[in-house]
Protein backbone atom coordinates (compact mmCIF):
# COMPACT_ATOMS: atom_id res chain seq x y z
CA UNK A 1 0.00 0.00 0.00
CA UNK A 2 1.05 3.39 -0.78
CA UNK A 3 1.99 5.89 2.20
CA UNK A 4 -0.54 8.03 0.80
CA UNK A 5 -3.69 5.58 0.79
CA UNK A 6 -2.26 4.63 4.47
CA UNK A 7 -2.84 8.14 5.42
CA UNK A 8 -5.78 8.49 4.12
CA UNK A 9 -7.36 5.52 5.78
CA UNK A 10 -5.71 6.82 9.05
CA UNK A 11 -9.53 7.56 10.92
CA UNK A 12 -10.76 4.13 9.58
CA UNK A 13 -8.06 2.94 11.51
CA UNK A 14 -10.17 3.85 14.70
CA UNK A 15 -12.14 0.63 15.10
CA UNK A 16 -13.55 -0.93 18.29
CA UNK A 17 -12.25 -3.91 18.64
CA UNK A 18 -13.21 -7.33 20.42
CA UNK A 19 -10.66 -7.70 23.06
CA UNK A 20 -9.60 -8.96 27.09
CA UNK A 21 -10.76 -6.24 29.57
CA UNK A 22 -8.63 -4.93 32.08
CA UNK A 23 -9.70 -2.34 35.17
CA UNK A 24 -6.30 -0.30 35.96
CA UNK A 25 -7.58 -0.26 39.52
CA UNK A 26 -6.14 -3.85 40.34
CA UNK A 27 -2.91 -3.20 39.90
CA UNK A 28 -0.34 -1.37 41.73
CA UNK A 29 0.99 0.49 38.49
CA UNK A 30 1.22 -0.15 34.33
CA UNK A 31 4.12 -0.52 32.37
CA UNK A 32 4.07 0.29 28.32
CA UNK A 33 6.67 -1.37 26.67
CA UNK A 34 7.89 -0.55 22.77
CA UNK A 35 10.26 1.27 20.66
CA UNK A 36 9.30 3.84 17.89
CA UNK A 37 6.19 3.78 15.97
CA UNK A 38 5.03 1.29 18.62
CA UNK A 39 6.43 3.32 21.36
CA UNK A 40 4.57 5.97 21.07
CA UNK A 41 1.14 4.46 21.34
CA UNK A 42 1.90 3.79 25.57
CA UNK A 43 3.21 7.38 25.92
CA UNK A 44 -0.42 8.35 24.38
CA UNK A 45 -2.09 5.93 27.14
CA UNK A 46 -0.51 7.36 29.74
CA UNK A 47 -1.93 10.73 29.07
CA UNK A 48 -5.51 9.34 28.29
CA UNK A 49 -5.16 6.92 31.47
CA UNK A 50 -4.71 10.21 33.45
CA UNK A 51 -3.03 10.64 36.40
CA UNK A 52 -4.97 8.79 39.03
CA UNK A 53 -3.26 6.05 37.17
CA UNK A 54 0.62 5.09 38.00
CA UNK A 55 2.25 4.64 34.65
CA UNK A 56 5.41 4.40 32.52
CA UNK A 57 6.31 4.07 29.32
CA UNK A 58 9.89 2.05 28.50
CA UNK A 59 11.77 2.48 25.72
CA UNK A 60 15.30 0.39 26.95
CA UNK A 61 16.08 -2.74 27.72
CA UNK A 62 15.58 -2.37 31.56
CA UNK A 63 12.50 -3.50 33.40
CA UNK A 64 13.04 -1.55 36.89
CA UNK A 65 13.04 -3.64 39.54
CA UNK A 66 10.20 -1.91 41.61
CA UNK A 67 7.75 -3.83 38.57
CA UNK A 68 6.55 -6.68 40.36
CA UNK A 69 3.97 -9.33 40.07
CA UNK A 70 1.33 -6.95 40.96
CA UNK A 71 1.80 -4.68 38.17
CA UNK A 72 0.32 -5.08 34.32
CA UNK A 73 2.82 -4.81 31.69
CA UNK A 74 1.89 -3.90 28.29
CA UNK A 75 4.50 -5.12 25.01
CA UNK A 76 3.70 -3.58 21.90
CA UNK A 77 5.57 -4.14 18.81
CA UNK A 78 4.05 -4.13 15.68
CA UNK A 79 6.60 -6.36 13.75
CA UNK A 80 6.77 -8.34 17.28
CA UNK A 81 10.43 -8.75 16.81
CA UNK A 82 11.81 -5.92 18.39
CA UNK A 83 14.21 -6.76 21.08
CA UNK A 84 14.70 -3.86 23.72
CA UNK A 85 10.47 -5.13 23.61
CA UNK A 86 11.41 -8.71 23.83
CA UNK A 87 13.99 -8.45 26.76
CA UNK A 88 11.31 -6.66 28.84
CA UNK A 89 8.65 -9.56 28.11
CA UNK A 90 11.41 -12.01 29.10
CA UNK A 91 12.63 -10.37 32.44
CA UNK A 92 8.85 -9.68 32.84
CA UNK A 93 8.36 -13.82 32.97
CA UNK A 94 11.32 -14.56 35.04
CA UNK A 95 9.42 -12.09 37.63
CA UNK A 96 6.46 -14.57 37.43
CA UNK A 97 4.67 -11.56 35.45
CA UNK A 98 2.21 -11.99 33.07
CA UNK A 99 2.18 -9.43 30.36
CA UNK A 100 -0.06 -8.50 28.16
CA UNK A 101 1.26 -8.66 24.25
CA UNK A 102 0.21 -6.66 21.10
CA UNK A 103 1.78 -7.22 17.73
CA UNK A 104 1.14 -8.10 14.12
CA UNK A 105 3.16 -11.47 14.41
CA UNK A 106 6.79 -12.18 15.38
CA UNK A 107 8.57 -13.23 18.44
CA UNK A 108 6.01 -11.86 20.63
CA UNK A 109 2.93 -13.85 19.51
CA UNK A 110 5.13 -16.86 19.46
CA UNK A 111 5.95 -16.06 22.94
CA UNK A 112 2.77 -15.52 24.35
CA UNK A 113 1.20 -18.63 22.48
CA UNK A 114 3.82 -20.72 24.23
CA UNK A 115 3.31 -18.66 27.70
CA UNK A 116 -0.25 -18.94 27.66
CA UNK A 117 -0.34 -14.63 27.40
CA UNK A 118 -2.78 -12.58 25.80
CA UNK A 119 -1.87 -11.69 22.74
CA UNK A 120 -3.95 -8.57 21.09
CA UNK A 121 -3.24 -9.05 16.84
CA UNK A 122 -2.83 -6.32 14.84
CA UNK A 123 -3.58 -6.21 10.83
CA UNK A 124 -0.63 -7.74 9.07
CA UNK A 125 1.19 -5.58 6.11
CA UNK A 126 1.96 -1.69 7.73
CA UNK A 127 5.31 -0.21 8.63
CA UNK A 128 4.92 0.19 12.24
CA UNK A 129 4.23 3.94 12.01
CA UNK A 130 1.83 3.91 9.38
CA UNK A 131 -0.59 1.20 12.14
CA UNK A 132 -0.93 3.71 15.42
CA UNK A 133 -4.46 4.14 14.66
CA UNK A 134 -4.79 0.21 14.96
CA UNK A 135 -2.39 0.04 17.74
CA UNK A 136 -4.46 2.63 19.79
CA UNK A 137 -7.73 1.34 19.18
CA UNK A 138 -6.37 -2.00 20.36
CA UNK A 139 -5.14 -0.62 23.61
CA UNK A 140 -7.99 1.70 23.69
CA UNK A 141 -10.65 -1.00 23.77
CA UNK A 142 -8.61 -2.94 26.23
CA UNK A 143 -8.54 -0.46 28.85
CA UNK A 144 -12.55 -0.07 28.34
CA UNK A 145 -12.48 3.34 25.99
CA UNK A 146 -14.43 2.12 23.31
CA UNK A 147 -16.45 5.58 23.51
CA UNK A 148 -13.24 7.13 22.63
CA UNK A 149 -12.50 4.80 19.35
CA UNK A 150 -15.67 5.54 17.95
CA UNK A 151 -15.59 9.20 18.04
CA UNK A 152 -11.78 9.71 17.28
CA UNK A 153 -12.93 8.08 14.33
CA UNK A 154 -15.82 10.49 13.18
CA UNK A 155 -13.38 13.35 14.90
CA UNK A 156 -10.40 12.60 11.75
CA UNK A 157 -12.92 11.90 9.31
CA UNK A 158 -15.01 14.76 9.29
CA UNK A 159 -11.65 17.36 9.57
CA UNK A 160 -9.72 15.49 6.78
CA UNK A 161 -9.59 17.64 3.86
CA UNK A 162 -8.72 21.26 6.28
CA UNK A 163 -6.09 19.09 8.42
CA UNK A 164 -4.62 18.50 4.91
CA UNK A 165 -4.48 22.05 3.70
CA UNK A 166 -3.17 23.13 7.24
CA UNK A 167 -0.53 20.44 6.88
CA UNK A 168 0.42 20.93 3.45
CA UNK A 169 1.06 25.05 4.56
CA UNK A 170 3.25 23.81 7.37
CA UNK A 171 5.37 21.61 5.38
CA UNK A 172 5.99 24.96 3.11
CA UNK A 173 7.49 26.66 6.50
CA UNK A 174 9.37 23.36 7.68
CA UNK A 175 11.24 23.62 3.95
CA UNK A 176 14.87 24.05 4.55
CA UNK A 177 14.83 24.21 8.09
CA UNK A 178 15.51 22.25 10.76
CA UNK A 179 12.18 22.15 12.26
CA UNK A 180 11.84 22.59 16.03
CA UNK A 181 8.28 21.65 17.68
CA UNK A 182 7.52 22.40 20.94
CA UNK A 183 4.99 21.16 23.09
CA UNK A 184 2.98 21.40 26.58
CA UNK A 185 2.90 18.21 28.95
CA UNK A 186 -0.76 18.00 27.43
CA UNK A 187 0.91 17.63 23.34
CA UNK A 188 4.34 15.81 24.48
CA UNK A 189 3.22 12.59 22.68
CA UNK A 190 2.37 14.78 19.45
CA UNK A 191 5.28 15.97 19.75
CA UNK A 192 7.45 13.49 19.75
CA UNK A 193 5.27 11.50 16.70
CA UNK A 194 6.26 14.59 14.85
CA UNK A 195 9.42 14.62 15.37
CA UNK A 196 9.71 10.61 14.69
CA UNK A 197 7.15 11.26 11.36
CA UNK A 198 9.36 13.61 9.96
CA UNK A 199 12.73 11.93 10.97
CA UNK A 200 11.01 8.70 9.50
CA UNK A 201 8.79 9.88 6.54
CA UNK A 202 10.43 13.45 5.27
CA UNK A 203 14.06 11.90 6.15
CA UNK A 204 14.74 15.10 7.71
CA UNK A 205 16.11 15.72 11.10
CA UNK A 206 13.66 17.70 13.76
CA UNK A 207 14.25 18.49 17.42
CA UNK A 208 11.43 18.53 20.43
CA UNK A 209 11.45 20.81 23.72
CA UNK A 210 8.99 20.83 26.48
CA UNK A 211 7.33 23.23 28.65
CA UNK A 212 7.55 24.28 31.37
CA UNK A 213 10.82 22.59 31.57
CA UNK A 214 12.10 24.44 27.91
CA UNK A 215 11.72 27.67 29.96
CA UNK A 216 14.37 27.04 31.86
CA UNK A 217 16.89 26.21 28.93
CA UNK A 218 15.78 26.56 25.72
CA UNK A 219 14.97 29.67 25.67
CA UNK A 220 18.17 30.87 26.19
CA UNK A 221 19.70 29.12 23.17
CA UNK A 222 17.61 31.49 21.08
CA UNK A 223 20.21 33.85 21.98
CA UNK A 224 22.33 32.30 19.13
CA UNK A 225 20.80 33.94 15.65
CA UNK A 226 23.46 32.34 13.21
CA UNK A 227 21.50 28.92 14.66
CA UNK A 228 18.11 29.36 15.50
CA UNK A 229 17.73 31.83 11.87
CA UNK A 230 18.81 27.70 10.54
CA UNK A 231 15.34 26.45 12.61
CA UNK A 232 11.71 26.97 11.65
CA UNK A 233 9.53 26.77 15.10
CA UNK A 234 6.18 25.28 16.23
CA UNK A 235 4.48 24.60 19.12
CA UNK A 236 1.68 22.91 19.98
CA UNK A 237 -1.09 23.15 22.96
CA UNK A 238 -3.91 21.94 23.96
CA UNK A 239 -7.06 24.49 25.29
CA UNK A 240 -6.92 22.41 28.52
CA UNK A 241 -3.60 23.36 29.47
CA UNK A 242 -2.78 24.21 32.75
CA UNK A 243 -3.57 27.67 33.03
CA UNK A 244 0.24 28.35 33.83
CA UNK A 245 1.20 26.70 30.89
CA UNK A 246 -0.97 28.79 28.88
CA UNK A 247 0.37 31.76 30.59
CA UNK A 248 3.74 30.26 29.54
CA UNK A 249 2.81 29.88 25.74
CA UNK A 250 1.85 33.56 25.82
CA UNK A 251 5.44 34.29 27.17
CA UNK A 252 7.23 32.09 24.49
CA UNK A 253 4.94 33.96 21.99
CA UNK A 254 6.16 37.23 23.03
CA UNK A 255 9.85 36.37 23.33
CA UNK A 256 10.00 34.85 19.72
CA UNK A 257 7.95 38.58 18.24
CA UNK A 258 11.05 40.49 20.44
CA UNK A 259 13.85 38.14 18.85
CA UNK A 260 11.63 38.71 14.83
CA UNK A 261 11.32 35.35 14.47
CA UNK A 262 8.03 33.40 13.76
CA UNK A 263 6.49 30.72 16.21
CA UNK A 264 3.47 28.98 14.69
CA UNK A 265 1.24 28.07 17.53
CA UNK A 266 -0.99 24.93 16.54
CA UNK A 267 -4.00 24.35 19.08
CA UNK A 268 -5.70 20.87 18.68
CA UNK A 269 -9.20 20.63 17.73
CA UNK A 270 -12.24 18.63 19.40
CA UNK A 271 -14.17 17.86 22.37
CA UNK A 272 -12.43 15.86 24.17
CA UNK A 273 -8.55 15.06 24.55
CA UNK A 274 -8.31 12.13 22.26
CA UNK A 275 -9.64 13.73 19.96
CA UNK A 276 -7.58 16.48 20.33
CA UNK A 277 -4.52 14.81 20.34
CA UNK A 278 -5.30 12.56 17.24
CA UNK A 279 -6.39 15.59 15.26
CA UNK A 280 -2.78 17.04 16.31
CA UNK A 281 -1.23 13.74 15.36
CA UNK A 282 -3.16 13.44 11.91
CA UNK A 283 -2.19 17.25 11.19
CA UNK A 284 1.45 15.97 11.95
CA UNK A 285 1.32 13.00 10.01
CA UNK A 286 0.60 14.67 6.51
CA UNK A 287 2.85 17.39 7.37
CA UNK A 288 5.60 14.83 7.33
CA UNK A 289 4.24 13.00 4.61
CA UNK A 290 4.19 16.93 2.19
CA UNK A 291 7.58 17.29 3.52
CA UNK A 292 8.81 14.00 2.06
CA UNK A 293 7.20 15.41 -1.14
CA UNK A 294 9.28 18.79 -0.87
CA UNK A 295 12.09 17.09 -0.41
CA UNK A 296 11.79 14.07 -3.17
CA UNK A 297 11.65 11.23 -0.71
CA UNK A 298 9.36 8.26 -0.87
CA UNK A 299 8.18 8.49 2.78
CA UNK A 300 8.17 4.56 3.33
CA UNK A 301 11.71 2.85 3.44
CA UNK A 302 13.69 3.56 6.57
CA UNK A 303 16.84 2.12 5.17
CA UNK A 304 19.30 2.39 8.06
CA UNK A 305 16.57 1.70 10.82
CA UNK A 306 16.63 -1.80 9.01
CA UNK A 307 20.31 -1.63 8.53
CA UNK A 308 20.31 -1.28 12.31
CA UNK A 309 18.35 -4.43 13.23
CA UNK A 310 20.29 -6.32 11.16
CA UNK A 311 24.27 -5.58 12.43
CA UNK A 312 22.27 -6.33 15.54
CA UNK A 313 21.18 -9.73 14.36
CA UNK A 314 24.57 -10.45 13.18
C1 LIG B 1 8.97 1.88 11.39
C2 LIG B 1 8.92 2.55 12.68
C3 LIG B 1 9.93 2.19 13.73
C4 LIG B 1 9.48 0.91 14.47
C5 LIG B 1 10.50 0.52 15.55
C6 LIG B 1 10.07 -0.67 16.38
O1 LIG B 1 7.80 2.19 10.66
O2 LIG B 1 8.10 3.39 12.89
O3 LIG B 1 10.04 3.27 14.61
O4 LIG B 1 8.22 1.12 15.06
O5 LIG B 1 11.73 0.24 14.93
O6 LIG B 1 9.65 -1.72 15.57
P1 LIG B 1 8.27 -2.44 15.90
O7 LIG B 1 7.23 -1.35 15.82
O8 LIG B 1 8.09 -3.48 14.87
O9 LIG B 1 8.41 -2.98 17.28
Amino acid sequence: MKAIDMLEDFPKQFEVVKTEKVKVDQYKGIVFSGMGGSGIVGDFMRLLLGDGVLSISIKDYKLPSFVEKDWLIVCSSYSGNTEETLYILEEALRRGIKPICISSGGKLRDIAKKEGLIHLPLPEGYPPRYALGFMLSTLLCLFGMEESVKITREHLQQHKESIKEKAQDIAKSLYAYLPIVYATPLTEPVATRWKTQINENSKTLCYNATLPEMHHNEIVGLENPQIRNLCSFLMLCDPEDNPRIIKRVEITQEIFKDLGILLKTIKGEGQTLIERLAYLTYVGDWVSFYLAELYHQDPLPVKVIDFVKRSLRD
